[in-house]
């Protein structure tokens, strides 16, 4: 389970998070969602000590992970798959040899077993021939794919995805949803979604943690969401409901 508890965090004197505390329990999908700007992102890299709260702290199973060495940080961090925004494989690399990079990297697999989990991972996003290809070939779409095997190549128990589906059209961001989905289920993984396409929150999430100037203003089921009448957070989801992601970030 990872703990964040009352964590600030202010970049050049402006405070982007104040006092905000989440608790991810096990199994679940929790969506992290805000405006464009609110610290989703910022959030999250807290969770896998990419950055240190001002205040406050983080507990991975019960280990305050600001409070251990580098090296015992790495043993923490192994446990997390994360999809970043926009996909980030290396360029010069295959697909292939993308999800091969943190097996290779973190594990003293035999290339046969490299080959093996490889192919199940490409296998789990619905990938099996584009192994080849580098990403400059790849859709938008299968980009993400890709990231996503690369995620789950080390058997994460928490996989955290950074707007999974931003750029994406709405078909190919539901084949995204459905796998995140499918993902949750079959590998029994806890995994954080930030985003503000409401779809994919209404698709996926069990739960929804809402930051909203700098708080963590509202936290609850899929059903809460639906019966609350925080005006805020209506307005939000409304305004959301259709969002398709930034066309300014879409790949072609
Ligand atoms: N490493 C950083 N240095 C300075 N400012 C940052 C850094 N990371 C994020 N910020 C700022 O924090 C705010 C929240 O960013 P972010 O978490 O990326 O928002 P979002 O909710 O869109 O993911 C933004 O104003 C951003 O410019
Ligand atoms: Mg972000």
């Amino acid at each position: 389970m990872i703990c964040v508890e009352n964590i600030s965090k202010s970049f050049n004197g402006r405070a982007v998070l104040r006092d905000v505390s989440l608790e991810m329990q096990e199994g679940e999908t929790l969506a992290i969602i805000g405006r464009s700007g609110s610290g989703k992102s910022v959030l999250m890299k807290h969770a896998i000590g990419l950055l240190q709260p001002d205040k406050g702290r983080v507990l991975v199973d019960g280990i305050d992970i600001g409070r251990i060495s580098y090296r015992e940080l790495r043993t923490v961090r192994r446990q997390f798959g994360v999809l970043f925004q926009g996909g980030a494989l290396f360029d010069s690399m295959s697909a292939f040899d993308n999800v091969a990079f943190p097996i290779r990297t973190f594990t003293d697999s035999t290339e046969q077993q490299v080959r093996d989990r490889v192919l199940r991972c490409l296998d789990l996003v619905n990938l099996s021939d584009v192994g080849t290809k580098r990403p400059s070939e790849l859709s938008g779409g299968m980009i993400k794919r890709v990231a996503l095997a690369r995620a789950v190549a080390l058997e994460p128990r928490y996989i955290l995805y950074d707007e999974p589906t931003s750029g994406l059209d709405p078909h190919t961001s539901t084949t995204i949803n459905n796998l995140i989905k499918g993902l949750a289920d079959q590998l029994d993984v806890t995994s954080i979604v930030v985003t503000h396409d409401m779809r994919s929150v209404l698709s996926i999430a069990h739960r929804v943690a809402f930051i909203h100037r700098t708080r963590m203003h509202w936290v609850g089921d899929i059903d809460a969401l639906h019966r609350s009448e925080d005006r805020t957070l209506r307005a939000f989801v409304k305004a959301n409901e259709y969002a398709i992601g930034h066309p300014a970030q879409a790949y072609s």
